[in-house]
């Protein structure tokens, strides 16, 4: 009897033992200061990857850091639409609130530096670079993306291509087409498909920086790669000639689109394509990820890929990056996560999900499909330039008012307005 006594008491003891262990825990979770290494925490992770081609790879990231590091628990704060559309305005009221999630997606370039490193909102991230010994496991040109007067604020999880036309192969065999490398071949395609009763281009406009993304790749053909980067740094006018000349080609090309465009988001849009009711898109490659993975179609034997005309030896670079906004509570756990996501686990687990390709140099090759070494191999290549409708391009006052600019285009084709309202536009780079 006795015995039996004592081992309850000791029961009892070590239920209040660990129920006073578990207290501790819960106190850090809710963040009451501690930010030096608690054992148990909430990360945070914003981003817009919310539904179809985009969810698949944040959710197999979400899965295996947890799965690793079982202190932490992520909460998934996505908001839906395409390149930011809404989430970037719920960022920036959070931002200004004081109310900063732990970490946010956001892309290397202007976006970054412009918009929250030189309001002083990021904590650099030199030291974690260091721990990590990144500095030559990332590519030089990215790191110079996140990086503002030498110090580097972000870890790229990605790199998309932005300048890549996907096409039905089927249509193209049936129809007999050739690979189009120059706008004049593009548009006698155009015209090929049309004759046969095929939407030749798809658009999926409903939010306007699916237009942009075009018109940016025009505008690259058009002026080649220096001359492209020199119009972002503002040595090039926005009235020059050739900026006209892309306007009136990529005036052309909106004749080939499908009539619904306004009503259809990116994913609606790379849907004809895959139904056989359009024959070509120009998107991101995440395009290629929603492609194999939810319409479940194969590369190379249902879909083609080939460089937006006269840009086959350019790369426009969207990269998704991640940092430490200043204020939080944990950052410590957070710089764990980002540790993880700079890692080529993590990277070869998010990015052929993705469509992309790791933003690491050392990243497992045999996890990617043809389209993915390809790129890898052009990354390396090609001239690498940076995205206007991804925000690495410009500031983002001024891709607001392109993208509201472009969207106008697509009803009005208004060459002069256009070219007028970039000008204008154009010392807020
Ligand atoms: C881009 C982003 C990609 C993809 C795409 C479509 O801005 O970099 O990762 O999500 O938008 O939403």
């Amino acid at each position: 009897m006795d015995l039996k006594k004592y081992i309850g008491v000791l029961i009892v003891f070590t239920c209040m033992l660990v129920i006073s262990a578990c207290g501790d825990d819960s106190e850090s979770e809710t963040g009451n200061g501690d930010s030096n290494g608690s054992d148990s925490g909430t990360v945070e992770i914003f981003s817009w990857w919310t539904g179809a081609g985009e969810e698949d790879g944040l959710l197999a990231l979400i899965d295996l850091f947890e799965e690793q590091n079982d202190h932490l628990t992520v909460e998934n704060a996505a908001v839906a639409g395409g390149a930011g559309t809404n989430a970037k305005a719920v960022l920036a009221t959070r931002m200004q609130g004081n109310d900063p999630p732990s970490t946010f997606q956001v892309h290397g370039g202007d976006e970054l530096n412009k918009s929250w490193v030189e309001a002083d909102k990021m904590e650099p991230l030199d030291d974690l670079y260091e721990e990590n010994d990144w500095a030559d496991k990332f590519p030089e040109d990215l790191i110079d993306l996140v990086s503002y007067k030498g110090s580097i604020y972000s870890v790229p999880v990605d790199i998309h291509r932005g300048n890549m036309v996907f096409y039905n192969k089927e249509i193209f065999e049936e129809n007999d087409i050739e690979i189009p490398e120059t706008f004049d071949e593009f548009f006698e395609v155009a015209d090929q498909l049309q004759d046969a009763g095929i939407t030749p281009l798809a658009l999926g406009d409903k939010e306007s920086w699916t237009a942009t993304q075009i018109f940016e790749n025009v505008l690259l053909g058009v002026l080649g790669a220096e001359d492209y980067n020199k119009l972002f740094n503002g040595e090039i006018e926005f009235d020059d000639e050739r900026i006209v000349d892309a306007a009136e080609k990529f005036g052309k090309m909106l004749d080939y689109i499908n009539e619904d465009h306004a009503s259809r988001n990116w994913q609606d849009s790379a849907q004809l394509v895959a139904d056989g009711e359009a024959a070509m898109l120009n998107n991101g490659d995440w395009a290629k990820g929603y492609f194999n993975g939810d319409l479940g179609l194969e590369t190379n034997v249902d879909f083609g890929y080939f460089p937006m005309p006269e840009t086959g030896d350019d790369f426009s670079i969207i990269t998704d990056t991640f940092g430490l906004p200043k204020g939080i509570d944990n950052p410590d756990d957070v710089k764990e996560f980002l540790t993880f996501l700079g890692s080529t686990e993590a990277q070869d687990t998010f990015n052929p999900l993705k469509g992309s390709i790791p933003a690491r140099v050392d990243a497992d090759e045999s996890k990617y499909d043809e389209y993915g070494t390809d790129a890898m191999d052009d990354f390396k290549n090609k001239n690498l330039v940076p995205s206007l409708a991804h925000g690495s391009a410009a500031s983002e006052g001024f891709l607001t008012k392109a993208d509201q600019a472009v969207n106008i285009f697509v009803t009005q084709r208004d060459v002069d307005t256009l070219i007028e309202t970039l000008k204008n536009a154009a010392p807020e780079m």
